[in-house]
């Protein structure tokens, strides 16, 4: 027969479809282990409250202490009829301490006091493992950009040439939005780290029992402020499903231009053989699976923030059972991120970048006629002025078939009287580069700065 916690109640148990449907065993039994810390910490409070004395005490904790050796060894599973992780645990409990000791337990506390504990105290230490492997990735970004410090690259916007900038530069402006996400995690710990345990089903605790204990055995730095809240909300969950939506959005602006920058058109980058994947049938194919499959993990992370969001949206005060479908999303999510970010770092640890080719490009595609307009500007040339004729430069060149640098002297008098043959020292993509060396510029000089901050922020973080 079917056990259920509320037998009283009922006179007969669940129908099969009903258990079918309730049943989440098969994803929350990776909170058991800390169901069980949980617990211990449970049974604390209630003998602080005169609720166990000490023999009780003892007996409790040495039961919880085997039952959790037994979950991690994997001796003691879940049931075909346990309905949920408390469930299974309160009848493991129950088969160590006895059934008068071990139905002691659950004064005091509700599920729904428990299972919002237990997604804090997950999520929380899944965000620092998490952010270690994000780390991993800045830390192989900023490696790159270190191995070169001074190549240039096409600057693009609208996917077109726009200026030269160094590759370090581009690489480290992958680096930046990730540690921003990895501190997104520390400050939402700082929200997450308010425990709902003693929050009861939504109203607290009638048996005396500390809140504030609970917590700070749990590693939390409080309890929750209101009972309702901490049971009912999830915001903890979707912030932390928002962070790592945006880790995968983060890794696949990467990715795109990794697949791109591999194809014979671009033959900016060589994947290394361990990164990459070839073809079945076609002997000569190397594929950027990683950067592809991160690409399209993106989409999933994002799908899995949106679901929660959607399965939050008008839920009533206080516990409501959709909130069991908080988890699915959040735990695919940390599935997720967790086999794409070593992949993911080890990618780009090893990418071999064709610097010549890049340096080729980077002046192509009249990319220095910004820098014709800035040096007129700094001769004195209004820059409306200095615009139309820059621009003016740029179209003969596209008559003649030629580069800006191409432009003979008699070219350039004739364009415009201000176009002295000076003007050709920023018709380098060096003097394009070193004269953007205001913070945050292109310049090397800037670039190498910014990358000592980076490494700094890393290792800070
Ligand atoms: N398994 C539930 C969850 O994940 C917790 C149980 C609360 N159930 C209840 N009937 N109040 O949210």
């Amino acid at each position: 027969a079917r056990v259920s916690l509320w037998g009283g109640r009922f006179a007969g148990g669940p129908a099969d479809a009903l258990a079918a449907l309730s049943k989440s065993t098969h994803f929350d039994w990776r909170l058991a282990v800390l169901d069980v810390t949980g617990s211990v910490a449970h049974a604390r409070v209630l003998h602080r409250a005169g609720l166990l004395d000490d023999a009780e005490l003892a007996g409790m904790v040495e039961a919880l202490d085997r039952l959790r050796v037994d979950v991690e060894s994997g001796a003691f599973l879940p049931a075909p009829d346990d309905e949920d992780v408390h469930t299974a645990l309160e009848r493991g409990l129950i088969e160590r301490a006895g059934p008068d000791l071990g139905g002691k337990l659950r004064a005091g506390r509700s599920r729904n006091d428990q299972i919002a504990t237990l997604v804090r105290m997950y999520l929380r230490e899944q965000a620092r493992a998490l952010a270690v492997q994000v780390l991993d990735v800045v830390d192989a970004l900023t490696d790159q950009a270190a191995a070169h410090p001074e190549a240039p690259m096409p600057g693009r916007t609208h996917l077109q040439h726009a200026q030269p900038v160094l590759l370090a530069h581009h690489l480290l402006a992958h680096a930046w939005p990730l540690l921003r996400d990895v501190e997104r995690w520390v400050d939402w710990d700082v929200r997450a780290a308010q425990s709902p345990y003693g929050s009861g089903a939504l109203a607290g605790s009638s048996l005396g029992l500390d809140p504030a204990a609970v917590a700070a055995e749990l590693g939390f730095d409080g309890p929750v402020e209101n009972s309702i809240d901490g049971t009912a909300s999830r915001d903890a969950v979707a912030e932390f499903a928002f962070v790592s939506a945006m880790v995968g959005i983060d890794l696949s602006r990467l990715a795109e231009e990794v697949v791109l920058w591999a194809t014979k058109e671009f033959g900016f980058v060589r994947l290394d053989d361990a990164f990459s994947t070839g073809s079945s049938i076609m002997p000569q194919k190397k594929n950027p699976d990683v950067a592809e499959l991160a690409r399209g993990k993106a989409g999933r992370l994002v799908g899995d923030l949106t679901g929660l969001l959607t399965t939050l949206k008008g839920l009533p005060l206080a516990y409501n059972r959709d909130l069991q479908e908080d988890k699915e999303p959040v735990f695919d999510q940390v599935d997720t991120l967790s086999l794409l970010l070593p992949a993911f770092a080890g990618m780009v640890a090893t990418l071999t970048f064709d610097t010549r080719r890049m340096a080729e490009l980077a002046p192509q595609g009249f990319s220095l006629a910004t820098d014709v307009a800035e040096w007129l500007v700094r001769h004195g040339v209004p820059f409306r002025v200095a615009h139309e004729v820059a621009g003016s430069c740029v179209r003969r060149c596209e008559a003649q078939g030629i580069e800006l640098w191409d432009l003979t002297e008699a070219d350039l008098a004739e364009i415009s009287e201000h176009l002295t043959p000076a003007v050709r020292e920023v018709l380098t993509v060096e003097g394009s580069l070193a004269s953007r060396s205001a913070t945050g510029g292109t310049a090397p000089v800037q670039v190498a700065q910014q990358l000592t901050r980076a490494r700094a922020r890393s290792v800070q973080l």
